[in-house]
């Protein structure tokens, strides 16, 4: 049972809006969130195709690169991520995602931004099955229907007392199994990670309820993209709730339900639950950049 976490803060009083945090980041330090919710069923599926070799795509601070490389050497699957940015296939032993994946058995194939593209995928994966053999496929940030199918066990029962539930976007995996599960007398809030527009139709291929939304505002000028007042608002929010939220997926979503619920955006009596996705093992490699710009680090 996952401890939703009853947030106190002054503005939740003022407005009367409650909220609280599903802290899936406690399921496990790399396979945390929605990351042990995507492998699950990949995994169960991956053995009875009678497979051994799971390939997948990923950027070099990949959350689900990490995972991967994790869940698969702790069941015995042979990894092979294929890393965006062919620079750095030099540099990677100071990358901590990368690092700590190659310590759990992932190979690596760096290539450049044009080959990772999405419309070029089925290259490189038809030149990888020629070179590899047979192997079990996972798209980027883990997405699938399996994936989808293991997002809807996020919510439980109980959980239909709450009239929001929120929670990032990135590849629209876990907001669709949400919506899936969520009541219809719900409505469920997504906070895309990435400026593009491309999300409605990725999610829309897994959905058929109507009950959701995108806030679009708070990405901070695109995927991995912070600025001062973000770090500054996770380390005072970490600090205050024992409760620590990564830069690219959570701290953006919180800092924009705060923002909301500020802005009168719910009515009073609202209960939000805000789904904590994981992600803190990005925290490390954030902090490398932080530090070359000059910004406040991030307390870990
Ligand atoms: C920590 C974390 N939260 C949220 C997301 C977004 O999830 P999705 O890609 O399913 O939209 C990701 C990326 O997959 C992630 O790593």
């Amino acid at each position: 049972m996952i401890l939703n976490q009853k947030i106190d803060l002054p503005i939740l009083n003022k407005k009367d809006v409650s909220l609280y945090i599903k802290r899936e980041d406690l399921i496990h330090p790399l396979i945390s969130g929605n990351k042990f919710r995507k492998l699950k069923y990949n995994l169960v599926q991956l053995k009875a195709q009678g497979k051994n070799q799971l390939v997948t795509f990923g950027g070099a601070y990949s959350n689900h690169i990490a995972a991967t490389a994790y869940a698969g050497n702790l069941k015995g699957v042979k990894t092979l991520g294929i890393i965006r940015g062919e620079e750095l296939q030099y540099i990677w032993k100071e990358n901590p995602t990368l690092e700590k994946a190659a310590s759990n058995g992932m190979q690596f194939r760096f290539v450049s931004r044009e080959a990772y593209k999405a419309a070029h995928r089925h290259v490189l994966l038809e030149a990888l099955r020629e070179e590899i053999g047979d192997f079990y496929y996972l798209p980027e940030g883990g997405t699938n229907a399996l994936a989808v199918r293991g997002c809807e066990e996020i919510l439980t029962k109980d959980d239909s007392e709450f009239d929001i539930i929120s929670c990032p976007v990135g590849t629209g995996g876990t907001i669709a199994g949400l919506i899936n599960a969520a009541s219809p007398q719900q409505m469920i809030l997504g906070f895309p990670a990435l400026k593009e527009d491309f999300l409605m139709e990725d999610i829309c291929k897994f959905v058929e309820n109507s009950n959701w939304k995108l806030c679009r505002e708070y990405h901070f000028g695109g995927y991995a993209k912070v600025n001062h007042e973000l770090v500054c608002f996770i380390n005072e929010w970490s600090e205050k709730h024992a409760l620590p939220l990564d830069p690219v997926y959570t701290g953006k979503m919180i800092f924009g339900l705060i923002d909301l619920i500020g802005k009168d955006y719910f009515k009073p009596k609202t209960k939000i639950l805000a789904i904590h996705t994981g992600g803190l093992q990005g925290i490390h490699g954030m902090n490398q950049y932080l530090q070359k710009k000059n910004l406040p680090l991030l307390s870990i």
